[in-house]
């Protein structure tokens, strides 16, 4: 069983780096395989709202990480997205792309645990941890939590290496989603029965 963990910053060794990490680790521990795709520096495209990909099944466009993203989800079992905190947010080029991602390949992401970490030097945690956690509660992804909200302080880069408190809790947060990949394979039960999607804009067609 394999864990993809995405490094949404543009520093493929800062903080958010150190994070899954130790996320990583422990899930390698625990018998769970692990491979990391870092969003880089390059600029990222965003949706552009086409729905192409409704018609495609995947996005229009075909740049350098989206490609990546897609080969690696199909043989990965869970995802782990890790953000800096940016304006109080998520890092804007990890949205771009996690928006046409999960817009377009939702078959690739259902029924897989998922868990976001974020990383700040002050604040804003929670609410970024908020907005990425939207993406798996939108598209049946079991998450995984830890022992404390999934975050992790830090400013310059190495410096979360210092929060024992957070790295603790990206310990806890690999053993939880090792523990959680093995009782599903070892009991896995058929996914649900999906119904075809009501879709109202609020109330109405
Ligand atoms: C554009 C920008 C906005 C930031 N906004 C915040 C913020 O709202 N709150 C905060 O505590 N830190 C903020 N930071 C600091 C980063 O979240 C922090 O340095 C983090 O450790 C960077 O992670 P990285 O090393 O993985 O890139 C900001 C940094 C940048 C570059």
């Amino acid at each position: 069983m394999k864990t993809l963990l995405i490094n949404g910053s543009p520093h493929k060794n800062g903080n958010t780096f150190v994070a899954l990490t130790e996320v990583a680790n422990a899930l390698k521990t625990n018998g769970i395989e692990t491979e990391f795709v870092h969003i880089g520096m390059k600029p990222v495209q965003g949706c552009t709202a086409c729905q192409k990909c409704f018609e495609l099944g995947r996005c229009i466009f075909k740049d350098e990480l989206y490609t990546t993203l897609i080969e690696k989800l199909q043989d990965a079992d869970a995802v782990v997205i890790g953000s800096p905190v940016y304006y109080a947010g998520v890092n804007g080029s990890l949205c771009a792309i996690l928006d046409r991602l999960f817009y377009s390949a939702s078959d690739l992401l259902e029924y897989k645990p998922a868990a976001a970490v974020t990383v700040a030097r002050r604040g804003g945690t929670t609410a970024a941890f908020d907005r990425l956690n939207k993406y798996f509660t939108i598209s049946n992804m079991p998450v995984v939590s830890s022992q404390y909200w999934n975050i992790i302080h830090g400013a310059k880069a190495g410096e979360a290496a210092q929060d024992a408190e957070g790295l603790q809790t990206m310990r806890t947060l690999g053993k939880n989603m090792a523990w959680l990949l093995k009782s599903i394979k070892n009991g896995q039960q058929p996914l649900p029965e999906q119904e075809a999607w009501i879709a109202t804009n609020f109330i109405r067609k």
